[in-house]
C-alpha cells in the first residue's frame, strides 16, 4: 500500500515536470499565457485565466487590436510596459498633465491626470519616480485622493531653454520633487500664473508627470512641444506578493507560490 502511494506520488511529480517542461517560462504557471505583445507576465501576474493569477490583484487584462496589437493592462488605464520579478515592480505608462495657452493668453487645452492603484499590495516606488514640470510658467502640483499630501513646484523663465538629456532640472524651464513612500494613488494638477501671455511664443503648454529616474530624458520635453496623444511617461509601481511568515504561506499548499525546488524566506 504504502509502496502503490510512493509509485503514485512518483508518477504525479513527473506529470507536474511534463507539464512545466511545457512552457518555456519557468515564472509561468503551466497551461498560461506567458507574454502579451512585447510584455512577459511572470507569476503572481497572469493574464487569460483566473487561476494563472496569484489573486485578483494580479490578474491583468490583455486586448488586441484589429491589426494584432496587444496591450497589457494595469488598471484601467494604464498600460503595463515591464514587470521585473527581481525588483518587485511593474513599469506602466501614464498620460502627463498640460495646459496650453493661445497667443492671447486663452486657456486653449487641459488636460489634469488622475490615477489609482486600488486596494491591491501596490504603490508608487517614490526611490523610482520623480515629479517634474516643464514650462516657463507653470504650476505643478500633486497629491493622494485623499489629500493627506501634497507636493508642489513652480518654473518661470522668460527666454527659450533648451532642454537636453543633460538639464538636470535645477536651471529654468523645469522643476523636480520628489514623491513620499506608500502613495496609492496621485492627483497631478498643472495652473499658470500669468497665462503663458509674455512665453507664448516659444512655450504654449507645461507639462507634468511623475516618470522614472532612469528613463527620464527632458530632451523628450522641449518648451516648443505640444500635446499629442504620446505624452505618456514611464511609471514604476512596486508590488509585494505576500506579507506573511514562510511556515504559514507553506502551510496553505493551495495558494503557496513557490516551487518543490524553492526555498522560502
Ligand atoms: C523589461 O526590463 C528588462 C530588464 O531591464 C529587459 O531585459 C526586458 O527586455 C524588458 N522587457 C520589455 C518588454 O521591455
Ligand atoms: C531593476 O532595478 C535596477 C536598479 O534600480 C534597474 O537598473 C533596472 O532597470 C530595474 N529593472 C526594471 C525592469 O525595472
Ligand atoms: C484633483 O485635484 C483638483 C485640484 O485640487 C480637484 O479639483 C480634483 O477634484 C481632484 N481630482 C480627484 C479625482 O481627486
Ligand atoms: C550637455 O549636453 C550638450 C549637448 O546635448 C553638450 O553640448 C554639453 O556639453 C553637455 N553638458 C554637460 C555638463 O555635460
Ligand atoms: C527654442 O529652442 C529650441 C531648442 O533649442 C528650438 O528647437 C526652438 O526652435 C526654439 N524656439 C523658438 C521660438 O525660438
Ligand atoms: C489557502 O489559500 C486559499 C487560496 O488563497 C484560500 O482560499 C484559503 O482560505 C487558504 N486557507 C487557509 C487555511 O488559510
Amino acid at each position: 500500500m504504502i509502496l502503490q502511494r510512493w509509485v503514485f506520488l512518483l508518477m504525479m511529480l513527473l506529470l507536474v515536470a511534463a507539464v512545466t517542461g511545457a512552457t518555456a517560462n519557468p515564472d509561468v504557471k503551466p497551461g498560461c499565457q506567458e507574454r502579451c505583445g512585447d510584455v512577459i507576465v511572470p507569476f503572481p501576474f497572469g493574464i487569460g485565466e483566473q487561476r494563472c493569477a496569484m489573486n485578483e490583484n494580479f490578474f491583468l487584462d490583455c486586448t488586441s487590436t484589429d491589426d494584432g496589437h496587444h496591450e497589457l493592462w494595469f488598471g484601467e488605464n494604464m498600460p503595463a510596459r515591464n514587470i521585473s520579478l527581481l525588483n518587485g515592480t511593474v513599469t506602466v505608462g501614464i498620460f502627463a498633465s498640460f495646459d496650453c495657452y493661445d497667443k492671447s493668453g486663452r486657456r486653449s487645452r487641459i488636460f489634469n491626470q488622475f490615477i489609482s492603484l486600488g486596494s491591491g499590495p501596490f504603490t508608487i516606488s517614490d526611490s523610482r519616480n520623480v515629479f517634474t514640470a516643464v514650462g516657463c510658467d507653470t504650476t505643478a502640483m500633486v497629491t493622494d485622493e485623499e489629500v493627506t499630501f501634497g507636493s508642489a513646484c513652480l518654473s518661470l523663465c522668460t527666454r527659450n531653454v533648451t532642454m537636453s538629456k543633460n538639464n538636470s532640472c535645477s536651471g529654468s524651464g523645469c522643476c523636480q520633487t520628489s514623491i513620499p513612500k506608500g502613495l496609492k494613488s496621485m492627483n497631478i494638477t498643472i495652473q499658470s500664473i500669468s497665462n503663458h501671455v509674455d512665453v507664448s511664443e516659444f512655450n504654449p503648454c507645461g507639462f507634468a508627470f511623475v516618470e522614472d529616474i532612469d528613463s527620464l530624458d527632458l530632451s523628450d520635453w522641449p518648451l516648443s512641444r505640444t500635446p499629442t496623444d504620446l505624452e505618456t511617461s514611464n511609471v514604476v509601481i512596486e508590488w509585494v506578493a505576500q506579507t506573511e511568515t514562510c511556515e504559514n504561506a507553506q502551510g496553505n499548499k493551495s495558494s503557496y507560490a513557490c516551487g518543490i525546488n524553492t526555498n522560502c524566506y
